[in-house]
């Protein structure tokens, strides 16, 4: 949601000016309805601004002739619009009344209306319809009160409500100062040169040692020295966190797309998600006294174990999981009341599906919020509680929020993530999972959501171990485990290969206007990520849901012109599921099945075979055709892949 990059320095061959155009093309799929950029000219000894409606193409044609190279500070910025709309005005950078001070901002300034009639008042013109704008008024404002720029930047920091991540430029000593409250800022420093940005992707191309600004913190780079200091003006010392991403990993190394490599990605992302993290463990029997003193005691509880039908020895499944980080103690699994995942969009799928393995593999009572929802709901939350952030990101602002409550409340927090230092981080009281995945540019989440999913099950078993709550199926012994997590990267290859296949598989349904996914239990929220897939790159309209409601309501809209996508395993659901495919045959509808099987079904319109693994392993292999199934349908329909109208990849405003 709106992406911000500066530079202040000197560079041999790179003018300031080119160092935030190349910045902003990175942060493109934060926002990419309009841009813009601010440099001190040192030949004119004056800020000059550029800034353009539409993509960034747009600002890089203004450059298209020469560079300004005359320029050691320059800050830009690439909009996804809140307060006004997407024009050449409205786009940032915005310029106080003297043109002496820009700013570029990510966020909202809730009580800026109250600010701009004060300043107005004072006799402060305004340009634009943006809440932005009474930033760039208010630091001249205490400039012209005799206040330093850093002074007047830190004033107005702390008379600004709502989330804001700010970089303002001063034209009198050409330094510039990064602001962070809510939305995420991260700067690196190398020799006299100060790089900024709204995330670590512009920043790894020229180091990877970098710093996370945080909530009311204040970064002020003049003459090549950095200070940083809270809102109240205390010094703050600051740690450099060491990134393990590279720069080659944000290109898209011969793809159409970045969403087209980042599926492609995925066998090897996945491999980097399980294989330091999971061992077989042997002489795994001396635990199971132990394990069953915990199940009794939990069974006085009221919780049913089932632990008479288990042959405990034989299941118990000796998996040492690693997960560098997490906190989470034997009592607080064994205390808590619920385990609650909090997350938005993709994040909040792969958490329907982790729910599924966690009660599966854990038997613990597990409820997946949204967080923009959880946020105002009179939820129950105590301090037993555990909660779970899943966020790519890091720095969705509903799922951040939501957190917070439980966090106020005292209950134990930890996070997925996949941005290391992002805000999410900073909430986890009880550690971070990071899913590995590497940089993700593409607006829809691909290799985001199946780590997620790789990593959900990793806490599964680990609270399953840790607790002693695991061996509730004979299927779920280590063996088995582990040897379909050692395969699941092949069998994600296998699918890969079938590319071909859904593309001609898409070139029949590119035209649809509508689609039904349908999948039951684990493989339900797979549906729902399936037609959300299709749905943020193809704009068809497309809906998810569990096939057994499809009665209720879904099947009043199938006719010829309806396909339907199931998504059928071969288990004791698929008698159900298929009788649900007669039922849409009998009305004309096309059937697309996704199956790890040969099901007996005559006059499926197509048929997908997939590997099969275990159950809690399913979700990952069904994802990956319906991303390309959902990528070769917009490319036909030649819709903006990465960039789909109207989203953004971090929402870090409510
Ligand atoms: C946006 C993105 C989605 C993403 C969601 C949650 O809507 O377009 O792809 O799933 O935010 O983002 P998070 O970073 O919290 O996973």
């Amino acid at each position: 949601m709106c992406g911000i990059m500066g530079f202040s320095g000197n560079l041999k061959n790179e003018s300031s000016v080119g160092v935030v155009l190349n910045g902003l093309k990175s942060l493109e799929y934060r926002g990419y309805d309009s841009s813009g950029i601010a440099y001190y000219d040192n030949d004119d000894r004056l800020i000059k601004y550029i800034k353009k409606a539409g993509k960034l193409i747009n600002l890089s044609n203004e450059f298209s002739c020469a560079l300004p190279l005359n320029s050691d500070v320059a800050i830009g910025h690439i909009r996804w619009a809140t307060h006004g709309r997407p024009t050449d005005e409205n786009a940032h950078p915005h310029i106080d009344c003297s043109g002496n001070i820009a700013i570029v901002h990510n966020g909202i300034i809730e009580n800026y209306a109250a600010l701009k009639n004060k300043l107005i008042k004072k006799g402060h013109r305004f340009i634009t319809e943006t809440d932005s704008e009474v930033i760039a008024h208010l630091i001249e404002d205490y400039i012209n009160a005799g206040k330093s720029f850093y002074e007047a930047v830190r004033l107005t920091s702390a008379c600004l409500l709502g989330a804001f991540a700010i970089l303002a430029l001063d034209g009198t000593s050409k330094s510039i100062a990064a602001v962070k409250f809510g939305p995420p800022l991260v700067l690196a420093q190398k020799g006299n040169n100060l790089y900024v940005a709204s995330d670590i992707s512009p920043l790894i191309e020229y180091t990877n040692d970098v710093i996370y600004l945080k909530n009311s913190e204040i970064a002020h780079f003049h003459e090549g020295k950095l200070d940083i200091t809270t809102f109240k003006g205390k010094k703050v010392n600051k740690t450099i966190t060491k990134i393990d991403w590279d720069a080659s990993r944000a290109a898209k190394s011969g793809f159409s797309h970045f969403m087209q490599k980042e599926i492609f990605e995925q066998p090897a992302r996945i491999l980097d998600a399980f294989s330091s993290r999971v061992m077989l463990k042997e002489g795994i029997k001396d635990n199971v006294i132990s394990l069953n003193k915990i199940k009794m005691k939990r069974a006085k509880k009221g919780f049913n174990e089932n632990t008479k039908n288990n042959s405990f020895n034989d299941v118990f499944a000796g998996l040492d999981i690693s997960l560098e980080g997490l906190k989470l103690t034997k009592n607080d699994i064994v205390n808590s009341p619920k385990i609650v995942f909090i997350a938005c969009g993709s994040s909040y799928y792969a958490s329907l599906a982790i729910k599924y393995m966690m009660e599966t593999i854990c038997g613990l009572p597990v409820i997946v919020e949204y967080g923009s929802e959880f946020r105002y709901e009179n939820f129950p939350i105590s301090q037993n509680d555990i909660f779970v952030g899943i966020s790519q990101s890091g720095e969705t602002a509903d799922t951040n929020s939501a957190l917070e409550v439980a966090k106020a409340k005292r209950a134990k927090i930890l996070s997925i993530t996949n941005v290391p230092g992002s805000q999410i981080t900073g909430l986890s009281n009880k550690g971070v999972i990071y899913t590995h995945a590497g940089p993700e540019i593409g607006v829809a989440s691909t290799k985001a959501f199946t780590t997620q999913l790789l990593c959900g099950l990793l806490l599964a078993l680990y609270v399953g171990e840790k607790s002693g709550l695991m061996p509730r199926y004979q299927w779920l012994n280590s063996q088995n485990i582990f040897k379909n997590l050692v395969e699941l990267p092949k069998k994600m290859e296998k699918i890969l290969f079938m590319d071909e296949t859904l593309k001609d598989i898409a070139k029949k349904y590119y035209k649809s206007g509508n689609f039904l996914y349908m999948g039951r239990g684990i493989l339900y929220p797979i549906a729902l990520e399936g037609a959300l897939k299709l749905k943020e790159i193809s704009y068809i309209h497309a809906e998810g849901y569990p096939a057994g409601e499809m009665k209720h309501g879904p099947i009043a809209l199938v006719d010829e012109n309806m396909p339907v996508l199931f998504l059928l395993s071969n288990n004791m659901l698929a008698p159900k599921t298929i009788s649900n495919i007669e039922e849409i045959k009998a009305r004309g509808g096309k059937v697309i099945a996704v199956a790890d099987y040969e099901p007996e079904i005559d006059g499926l319109s197509d048929l997908i075979r997939i590997p099969e693994t275990i159950e809690v392993l399913s979700p990952v292999l069904y994802t990956v055709p319906l991303q390309l199934f959902a990528y070769h349908i917009a490319a036909l329909k030649g819709t903006d892949i990465d960039q789909p109208r109207n989203l953004a990849k971090s929402v870090t405003v409510e």
